[in-house]
């Protein structure tokens, strides 16, 4: 066990809460996710970073198998990665491909993020390799009248 020794003083300061990043730096996120992207078989690679209520960042790229249709997507891997980790309210999604246009979630994905607390209005940020492209949007623009939870009740 480790105690602090008599009359020695507490840490300076305590960890500060690290503050929300910039569409620029989620971009940044999901570009650096799509450098781990598994896409040997179309080539095109993709990022994915998810900004939780809480501030954090989770990203994922997409994962491609040698059966073809079991590909999965940066945007689902992403979202499959933060609730593992125990988010399950995101405020915006930002995606990179490696194309020279900005990409937009596939209608799979699409859904998908509809699922969780902001629905409609999830941020949706979309860009390409490199650049100054960049799409903003938000889910309810991408996928209007669309089926979620509520649906059910
Ligand atoms: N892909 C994504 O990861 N996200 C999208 O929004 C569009 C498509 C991936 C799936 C597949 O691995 C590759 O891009 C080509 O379709």
């Amino acid at each position: 066990m480790r105690r602090r020794l008599r009359g020695a003083l507490p840490p300076a300061s305590p960890p500060q809460p690290s503050s929300r990043p910039s569409a620029s730096e989620l971009v940044a996120a999901a570009r650096a996710a799509r450098d781990r992207a598994y896409a040997p078989y179309s080539g095109f690679r993709v990022g994915a970073a998810l900004l939780t209520e809480q501030g954090d960042v989770v990203t994922a790229g997409n994962v491609e198998n040698a059966s073809y249709g079991l590909a999965i997507c940066a945007e689902r891997s992403a979202v499959v990665a933060a609730v593992a980790a125990g988010s399950r309210s995101f405020t915006a999604v930002a995606v990179a491909g490696n194309g020279p246009d900005p990409v937009t979630p596939c209608g799979a994905c699409r859904q998908v993020l509809r699922e969780f607390p902001r629905g409609a209005d999830l941020e949706v940020l979309c860009a390409g390799e490199s650049g100054d492209q960049l799409l903003t949007t938000t889910l309810g623009a991408l996928l209007p009248e669309s089926f979620g939870p509520d649906d059910l009740k």
